[in-house]
Order: C-alpha cells, then structure tokens, then sequence
C-alpha cells in the first residue's frame, strides 16, 4: 500500500476527479466579476491547486495569483509565486478546489484572516459522504477500481490500479453544520449541484 503523492496525482487518479467542472465556471465568472467591479487585477491565493494549480490560464496570466499548498514543490506557470500557512499578505479572493476537505480545522478557520475586506473565499466540498466500491477510468479507459469507508469523520480512500498498486489517502467529511461555524463572522452562501456543494464566504468587515 502507497500513500498518495500529491505531485502525481493528475497523472493517476480518476479523470472525474481532474474534469472541469460547474465549480471552475463559477470561479471565473468570480474572478471576471472582481475584476469588472476593480477594474484591475486582483490578487488570488489558490489553496491546494496542486501542480498546474485550477485557475484557467486566461485568469491566472492576467491576475496575480498565488499557490498554498505544502506538498507541491513548483510554483504553477503563470502563477507568481508558492506561499505557506504562515503568508503575511492578503487577498482578494481564495480558491479552493477539491483540496478543502484535507485541510484541518485551524488552517480551515484562518482562512478568513487571510482575505482583504470584502474578499471572498469560494471552495468546493461534497454534501454527504458516499462509500462504496466503483470502477476508476484514466484518459477515458479502465483503470483500475477504488474503495472507499467511513470511518467517524473520515473517508479513507484506496485506489486500486490495474498494475496492482494500492494507494491510499485519507479525506475529511464536514458536515454543513461545521461549515458555517467555521465562517459565523462571515456572510455565506450555498449552491449545491448533485452531491457537491459550492460555498462562497464574503468577509464582512
Ligand atoms: C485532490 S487534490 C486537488 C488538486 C486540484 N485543486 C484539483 O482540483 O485538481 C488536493 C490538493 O490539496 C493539497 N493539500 C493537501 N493538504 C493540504 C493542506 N493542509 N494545505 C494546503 N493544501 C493541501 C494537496 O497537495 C493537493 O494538491
């Protein structure tokens, strides 16, 4: 068994996971709408982007955007620099896409922090956690298959590929209810789109 590496993770792991989708047109449409009402460039931090980071080139060449993410050694093209937990700078906008349910309730609440007056954190996470066994296709052609189990609050997750590689990583279900309590200072809203749900907190202050 293989612990998941970050840095090839695009390259394994199941092309639904990888495919754009309703989640990146609403970050653009954010990033288009920040930038009509600024009429500049805004400053974007991408939290877990992993190594080509999600914004689409056509945002992140024009904007300044910024990579968190602890296990991706290179900073994405276009993007302007890799930053930690620990950034002393802030943003106008935060992305997180696929990556906030391997975040930890500290780094979870200082989120918030980390944005400008006004600025807005838009994230991704699933409703409710679904466990099971299903078939994994890559580059459109069987793969392999991948098993997932509750365990208390946890997904534990195993991809078992074709090549008799297991790889296994760990993701952390927070339930609606959590959510908001991390963001009660914060204006929120909610769109879910089938077992996914589309958070955008505005910083009120
Ligand atoms: C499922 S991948 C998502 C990658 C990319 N955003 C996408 O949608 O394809 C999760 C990402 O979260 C990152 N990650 C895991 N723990 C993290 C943490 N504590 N802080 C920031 N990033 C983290 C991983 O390195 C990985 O790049």
């Amino acid at each position: 068994m293989k612990k998941i590496d970050w840095e090839t993770y695009k390259d394994i792991y199941p092309d639904r996971y990888i495919k754009k989708s309703p989640f990146d047109d609403m970050v653009s449409s954010y990033i288009s709408m920040l930038n009509f009402l600024s009429q500049m460039q805004i400053v974007i931090l991408e939290i877990g982007g992993g190594i080509n980071g999600s914004i689409s080139e056509e945002y992140s060449k024009y904007n300044h955007c910024y990579l968190l993410d602890p296990f991706i050694t290179n900073c994405p093209k276009e993007y302007i620099d890799k930053v930690n937990w620990d950034v002393n700078f802030k943003f106008d906008l935060i992305v997180c896409r696929g990556a906030f349910n391997y975040l930890s309730i500290n780094e979870i609440k200082s989120i918030v922090g980390l944005l400008k007056p006004k600025g807005l954190f838009i994230f991704n996470t699933f409703s409710s956690p679904s466990e099971g066994t299903r078939t994994y296709e890559k580059d459109g052609l069987h793969a392999g298959y991948e098993t997932t189990i509750l365990e208390k609050n946890i997904l534990k997750h195993e991809l078992h590929r074709d090549n008799g590689d297991i790889i296994s990583h760990d993701i952390i279900f927070y339930t609606s209810s959590e959510i908001e309590g991390f963001f009660e200072h914060s204006l929120i809203t909610k769109e879910s789109n089938n077992n996914s749900d589309y958070y955008i907190i505005r910083k009120t202050k």
